[in-house]
């Protein structure tokens, strides 16, 4: 294959990993022959950096526990997959979190607080040690993984909308910023994802409007018009068309990957 779209040999990391999108992500670079660093804030990354390293003989991957919004902690593991591996090509902000918080005049400091520590400030931090290897590298790609959410407002979510509205506009310009580097910044945002997170506001939904758990999905899957969830591996589709002469000229977008769910 000619590298347009070959991924074979690339370094990425891939925040949020042990678990739902990030570990689909991880995954699905893993077994197109990537080396990966999977991070996670929970101790199951461990169990899952290793679920991957077996199912895909031959490709290489390795567990960093971290918080994403220690600004320390995510320099040490940038500066460790760079000294295993020699470079980044990838770096997949994709750690978040989302909290009940409420209406805005419910929402207490402390909850804003983290909200925008782990989904603004970790991919921030993400952002700043990739892009100063990348700078200097003068290659790689940078995807952060927003939400229609940070588009559009939504009752009960100001907070959480709020935090990916930054990852939004900070990507926008960290992409004018790196584009004299050859080094492309973009955002992907999920529409209704198959995981923990997303079973959380299922489950909330179905109670409120009275229905199952079952019924609830499949209400969901009706206004989907591909008519199913997505996975990590739909990302990382996108993510690894970035990272390729193939979707080099890509930059500062936020790009849906939602199976048609909106339009904006
Ligand atoms: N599921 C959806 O429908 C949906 C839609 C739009 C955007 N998103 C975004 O997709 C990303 C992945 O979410 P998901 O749906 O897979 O949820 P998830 O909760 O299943 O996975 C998120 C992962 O991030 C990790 N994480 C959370 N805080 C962290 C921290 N401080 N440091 C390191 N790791 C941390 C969690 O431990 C978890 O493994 C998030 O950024 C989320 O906001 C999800």
């Amino acid at each position: 294959m000619s590298d347009f779209r070959d991924v074979t040999g690339k370094v990425a990391i891939v925040t949020g990993a042990a678990r739902g999108i990030g570990k689909g992500i991880a995954e699905t670079l893993a077994a197109e022959g990537m080396k990966v660093v999977v991070a996670d804030i929970l101790d199951l990354v461990h169990d899952t950096a290793k679920e991957i390293a077996t199912k895909y003989p031959g490709s290489e991957a390795y567990a960093v526990q971290l918080d994403v919004s220690d600004e320390q902690a995510v320099k040490g593991m940038v500066e460790g997959a760079v000294a295993k591996w020699g470079k980044l090509d990838v770096m997949a902000n994709n750690a978040g979190m989302h909290m009940h918080t409420g209406k805005v005049w419910e929402t207490k400091e402390e909850q804003l607080d983290r909200v925008l520590a782990v989904n603004f400030k970790g991919m921030f931090f993400g952002c700043k040690y990739a892009a100063l290897q990348m700078v200097k590298q003068k290659s790689g790609s940078i995807v952060n993984t927003g939400s229609f959410f940070g588009k559009v407002g939504h009752p009960d979510s100001a907070t959480y909308g709020a935090s990916k509205a930054a990852v939004h506009t900070m990507t926008q310009a960290l992409a004018m910023e790196l584009a004299e580097y050859n080094v492309n910044a973009n955002a992907l945002c999920p529409g209704l994802a198959a995981s923990e997170m997303h079973w959380g506001f299922v489950e909330a939904d179905a109670k409120k409007y009275g229905i199952t758990f079952d019924e609830m999905k499949e209400r969901e899957l009706d206004e989907i018009p591909l008519h199913r969830y997505g996975y990590g591996k739909d990302l990382a589709g996108a993510i690894m068309w970035l990272a390729t002469p193939s979707g080099e000229y890509i930059t500062g977008q936020l790009i849906n990957v939602n199976g048609g769910l909106d339009f904006t």
